[in-house]
């Protein structure tokens, strides 16, 4: 005898977000210019500008605002918290043509993001997003064609000219290789909560200045 299974209902427990949003507005052509002017150094395999704290010029003023919105919209909508979360460090990428990213993730970081200034190569690098951060002994993958949010080890996100990207920090991620004849300029960034989280009575009160 069959029995036939009905009411079947499938839900998601938890999810990981990657936000996107346009802040195009907040850049000038002076500034692109600026950012591609800085001083960069090898990097592995790409160049990484020598000052790692970019966003605090005076040039680039406007767009560390845009930047702090977007975090802004970040910690209130996806994190649902109070407090603000506010960028650390922040430092301009070139890939070469042919040059990726290694697959990493960012220490002593809570949101990290990139802001793609300046025009996009074609193709634009795609950014791989890796669910499993750790070695898994046991890896039952999906059949290619059955991938969805609850099985896929991997995500991918094809970034656009002017926007900017915002993920956990402890999420892996790569970039695949610039598959342009034109270098491929990104601006990276971490971020990190502003405030006093945790509760007194709790002891597990902490400020973070
Ligand atoms: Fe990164």
């Amino acid at each position: 005898m069959s029995v036939t299974v009905t009411d079947v209902d499938i839900q998601p427990l938890f999810a990981t977000p990657y936000m996107r949003a346009n802040v195009s507005h907040a850049i000038s052509e002076k500034q692109v210019k600026y950012i591609k002017d800085l001083k960069m150094i090898q990097n592995r395999t790409n160049f990484i500008t020598e000052d790692l704290y970019i966003f605090q010029h005076e040039a680039l003023k406007s767009v560390a605002e845009a930047i702090q919105e977007s975090l802004d919209i970040y910690a209130q909508k996806v994190m649902g918290i109070t407090q603000k979360i506010e960028v650390t460090q922040s430092w301009g990428l070139m890939n070469p043509p042919g040059v990726g990213m290694h697959a990493h993730s960012h220490s002593n970081s809570i949101v990290s993001g990139s802001l793609y200034y300046d025009e996009l190569p074609e193709p634009p690098s795609r950014l791989f997003f890796d669910r499993y951060t750790a070695y898994r002994r046991i890896e039952l993958n999906p059949e290619s064609d059955r991938h969805n949010l609850y099985n896929t080890p991997t995500n991918i996100v094809t970034p656009k000219t002017g926007e900017v990207l915002l993920f956990p920090s402890d999420i892996n991620h790569m970039v695949e290789s610039n598959g342009s004849s034109k270098p491929r300029h990104v601006i990276a960034f971490n971020a990190f909560v502003k405030g006093k989280i945790g509760h007194y009575r709790d002891v597990s009160e902490v400020t973070f200045a």
